[in-house]
Parts: structure tokens; sequence; C-alpha cells
């Protein structure tokens, strides 16, 4: 067997993984698979042929192909997977060696794991890839974290398997620790809000104005012709121009209403707490899967409270334009919701996160890629520092040429009653950000009312408490 000759070896031959080494591959880098799975090891085997790409199913044959100081990816589930892997590669690995993580981890872990392997000389880098399937074979948005150093060194193999945009790789160096795993988790929690808005769409699109499937598809895309062009709209459109083989229906409509979650849009909640950076829209769309899930509970209660759609009187034309423009409001809110919570981590974890880095490695190959994101880009080049990007001129004008429709869009969900959290906490988010005067005077009094937290005044510094009951 040839031996240490491969630039970089990826544990895990799963869809992700194997698709990823032949995008390496392709790219001109000898690499190396391993996998447990004998099937695997063998379909890569296969799909590899004439390719300079080797599969091992033995962990020390995978490792003598590798050229010290070795490089390794690995591409499994995220959680214990990922440390039943480093324990297996850690007694054939030697300092010096790079460890990638290249799955969808909780941040929290990948610091752990770095500091773990650090004690033993070995690097760690946990990278976030986005892109599904497609993108790990033909070019995915790649966001990297940890030692400057050990991304050098792959560096090249990076930027060659990553999506370009105007010709740019969408990769950079994103800043130390697991900055890279902590921006995956908001890009995925900015992808379950605005899936959650497009689903939104569609309920009231189809129990509102009982559109067919093939006039939702015209629907979104015509949207994806026009600025709200993204990958989740023309993907939305392609569904609904889809037809089941077994039945002739619409595939949409034969799908269970259940959406499951994998972890990482409620790890984005859960940091936006934590840090107290307040991400409703984010939040809601993790609810809502939620709630999806409860079917039996659901069927019940809508037998409770029947409420039967009432008949759209409306001009359907307008509803449909107004719905777009309202979607464009509450995206553009969702991604700022997402930005926020990105700028107040790295000022805590100290990642030093170039926001405007992070839009332009989004602008291709990954799932919320969106024709927005060139101006979310432009946003923070003009102002690096910008605190919120409704903030921002460009978008803020964006917004207000839309918030009439937002707000139209919210009236008519409450009157059909059909459910739009999205579009509601969005359009919350918006009024509660622009309110210069909020009614959390309320909030100090009642705390110090029951607590003696005490509250501070607007005309003198300092903290006060008042004894409210011998008023
Ligand atoms: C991506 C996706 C990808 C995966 C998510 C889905 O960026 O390529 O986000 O990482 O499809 O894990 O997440 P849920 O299973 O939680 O919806």
């Amino acid at each position: 067997m040839e031996t240490q000759s491969h630039e970089i070896g990826m544990v895990g031959l799963g869809v992700m993984g194997r698709n990823m080494l032949l995008n390496m591959a392709d790219h001109g880098f000898p690499v190396a698979g391993y996998d447990k799975d004998a099937a695997k090891v063998e379909a890569l085997r296969q799909e590899s042929a004439g390719k300079n790409v080797r599969s091992a199913g033995d962990i020390q044959d995978f490792i003598a192909l590798l050229r010290p100081p070795r490089a390794v990816m690995m591409l499994v589930p995220a959680g214990p997977p990922v440390d039943s892997v480093i324990a297996d590669l850690l007694p054939h690995l030697d300092k010096g060696d790079l460890v990638i993580d290249a799955g969808n981890s909780y941040f929290k872990d990948t610091i752990v794991r770095a500091r773990n392997l650090a004690q033993q000389g070995i690097q760690f880098l946990g990278v976030g890839v986005s892109g599904g399937e497609e993108g790990a074979r033909h070019g995915a948005s790649l966001m990297p974290g940890g030692p400057r150093e050990a991304f050098e060194r792959v560096r090249p193999l990076l930027e060659a398997v990553a999506a370009k945009v105007d010709g740019e790789p969408c990769v950079t160096y994103l800043g130390v620790g697991s900055c890279g795993h902590f921006v995956k988790t908001v890009h995925n929690g900015i992808e379950y809000a605005v899936m959650q808005l497009l689903a939104e769409t569609y309920d009231l699109m189809k129990r509102g104005l009982g559109l067919s499937s093939d006039e939702l598809r015209d629907v979104y895309a015509a949207w994806n012709r026009g600025e709200l062009a993204s990958y989740l709209v023309e993907i939305t459109s392609q569904i609904f121009g889809t037809v089941d083989d077994r039945t002739g229906k619409p595939l949409i409509d034969v799908l269970l209403d259940v959406a499951k979650q994998n972890g990482t849009g409620m790890w984005t909640s859960q940091s936006a707490m934590e840090l107290q950076v307040p991400t409703p829209t984010i939040d809601f769309a993790v609810t809502m899967r939620d709630l999806s899930v409860l079917v039996k509970q659901r069927d019940t209660a809508s037998d409770i409270y029947q409420r039967p759609t009432p008949p759209f009187t409306g001009d359907r034309r307008a509803f449909i334009e107004e719905l777009g423009r309202a979607f464009h409001a509450a995206t553009i809110t969702a991604y700022a919701q997402g930005m926020a919570l990105l700028a107040t981590a790295s000022e805590k974890f100290e990642f030093g996160l170039d926001l405007e880095a992070v839009a332009r490695i989004w602008r291709g190959g990954c799932i919320i890629r969106a024709a927005l994101l060139e101006d979310i880009r432009r946003a923070y080049r003009s102002q690096p520092n910008l605190a919120n990007l409704i903030l921002a001129p460009e978008l803020s004008k964006r917004i207000i040429a839309n918030e009439d429709a937002l707000r139209g869009i919210v009236r008519s969900a409450i009157e059909l009653g059909v459910p739009a959290p999205c579009f509601m906490t969005a359009l919350s988010y918006l009024d509660g950000y622009r309110s210069a005067w909020l009614p959390a005077n309320l909030i100090q009094a009642q705390r110090d009312y029951f607590g003696a937290h005490t509250y501070s005044r607007i005309d003198v510094k300092g903290t006060y408490h008042t004894e409210w009951k011998k008023r």
C-alpha cells in the first residue's frame, strides 16, 4: 500500500464525508477515507475509481496512508460519535497532527475537545460546513475556527472545496476557539427562521387563498427571480412542482406535517438567551417545529377550538404581492437577529469575528445563501461595528418600504386564524427595537415592589428602592 502520501484523511464516509472527499480529489488532492462500516468503504472505493482516493476499513491502514504531520477531518453526527472518533484516532496520532471536526457540533463541546487535544500536542479545528450533499460534492460554505496556523495548513484544501462567488471562495478564517461551530449554529438558526417564514407564507396561501401546488410553485419561482432570490425560495418552488410517483398527487400533500430537528436551531436560541440577545423569530421557528410534533394533541385541540378558515374575499394578486413584501421585511429581521447574536458572542467569547467576512462566505454554497447577503455584506463593510443590521441605511430603507405589508400580513393571519408567529415576532422585534420608550419602567417597578430589586431613575443616577405598600 502506498503510504504516507495522502494529504488528508476523512473519518466518516456517509453522504457528507464521501462527497467532500470526492470534491477534494477532484481538485487534485490525494485523499484517504475511513469508516468502520465496510459497505461505506466499498461505496467510496467504487465511486472514486480512477481518482487519487484510497479507502480503508482499518484505522491503522488509514493512518499509514497519511502524510505527517497528519490532517484528519471527520464528518460524523454531532455529539458522542465525535468523541468516539477522537478516542479511536488518538492512539495513532502524533504531536503536531491536526484533527478537524466538520460536523454540526455544539460549540461548547468544541472548546472542551480543543483543550483536551491541545494537551496532547494535537491541533483542533472546528469547521462549520453548510450546503448539504450537493455543497459537499460541488462547493460548500465553510466556517473554520481554531488556531490560525492550523487553518493555514489546510487553507488551500478548504479553499478548493468551497463554493465560489465572483471568484471568491466561500471560506475564510473566522477566529479562535469554537467560533466556526458557533457561526454554523447561528447560520442554522437563521435557516430555521427563514424556513418557518416560508412555511407560513405557504400556509397563508394554501389555507387562506386556497392556492394549488402548481400555483404555489409559480409564486415562489416568481419570488426567486427578484430581490427575494435565495436557495430556500428556489427549492421551495421546486418542492411544490414535485409529483409523488406512488399517488400521482403533489408530493408535498402526502408528507406528514411534522418537522424534526437535530438541535442547531435550539442551540442558537439557548445561546441567545444566555447572552441576552433577542432572537424571537429564530426562537419561534424552533417552537413551531416542537409544536408540529404534537400531532395527537393538535388533533384533539382542533376539535375543541373549531374555527374554519373564513373564505378569502380580497384581491388574491394583491395579497400575494403583499406577502412577498412582508417576507422580505421579516427575512431581514431574521438575519439581523442572527447577526446581532454573532456580534455579542464575538465580544463575549473573544472570537474576533468579522461580520462582513461571515456575510461574504454565506453568499454561496450554504443553505441561507440569498441575494440579500450581498447587501448585508455591504452594510458591514461600510460599518464594521454596526450594532444591528436593521440600523443600516440600505436595509432600513427596505424594511420601511415593506413595513406596511408586514403589518398587513400579520393582520390577515390573525383574521384567518392561520398561525404566523415568525411574521408576528419579526414585526414585534421591529416595533420593540425602534421604540425609544418601552414599558420596562413598569417591570422595574414590579420587581422592586415584590422583591426589593431596586430601580434606576431617568432624572438622577444611582439605584433606588421604594416601600411601595406603605404608600
Ligand atoms: C446545512 C444544513 C445542515 C443540516 C441541518 C439540518 O447548513 O447544510 O443546516 O447542517 O441539514 O443539520 O438541521 P435540522 O436537522 O436541525 O433541521
